[in-house]
């Protein structure tokens, strides 16, 4: 049940030192490839790296200083960073008249799906949001219109017996019976 692969996904934040298999890695990304958006536009680039030179270097550029609370995900295998690119102008104007950013929403849905592709495989993954986003730009030379929205470890989980970061309520989240309508 689709259920049980939405609450068996969790942060995680201290994987193996074993490394991540291609087509796996390869799957994550066609599990994002299908994902939907606005006026079909595809706002994404994911770019991945496991080389562990390259790594180093994407590491240093995103989390030093005020990110380096996001170290841990420089320990990962593999770094998948999940670009914005400029897409379809339809979608991007019509965000404006509704102050909506629509390639944004885009961009969290394909990589929602990636990381439950990897959870489905048994891989650990975190959405990290907090990152040096210039430094990163810098160190891959990304092309102008390109901005990195996340990035996402990815490695094998170290096991543990955390509990599940609580959530709230299903009837404070939702209303089943709207009076006012
Ligand atoms: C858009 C986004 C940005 C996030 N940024 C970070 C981050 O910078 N560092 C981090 O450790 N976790 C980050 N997280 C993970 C959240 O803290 C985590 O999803 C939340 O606490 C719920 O825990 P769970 O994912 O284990 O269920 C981010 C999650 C999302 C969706």
């Amino acid at each position: 049940m689709f259920l049980d692969l939405a609450k068996k996904r969790r942060s995680v934040r201290r994987y193996l030192d074993r490394p991540v298999e291609r087509e796996k890695i390869e799957l994550c990304l066609e599990a994002a490839r299908f994902a939907p958006s606005a006026c079909n536009a595809q706002p994404w680039k994911f770019v991945v790296i496991d080389d562990p030179a390259k790594k180093e270097r994407l590491r240093r550029a995103a989390f030093s200083g005020i990110y380096s609370v996001n170290a841990f995900a420089g320990k990962a295998p593999v770094l998948i960073i999940v670009f914005r690119t400029s897409g379809k102008l339809l979608p991007r104007i019509a965000g404006c008249f509704q102050g909506k950013e629509y390639p944004i929403i885009d961009i969290g849905i394909a990589g929602e799906h990636l990381v439950l592709q990897a959870t489905d495989l048994g891989l650990g993954t975190c959405w990290v949001g907090w990152f040096n986003g210039k430094g990163v730009r810098k160190a891959l030379n990304s092309p102008l219109g390109q901005k990195p929205v996340a990035i996402i470890p990815v490695g094998y989980p170290v096991p543990d017996k955390k509990k599940a970061v609580p959530r709230k309520p299903l009837e404070k989240i939702s209303d089943l019976n709207p009076l006012k309508l």
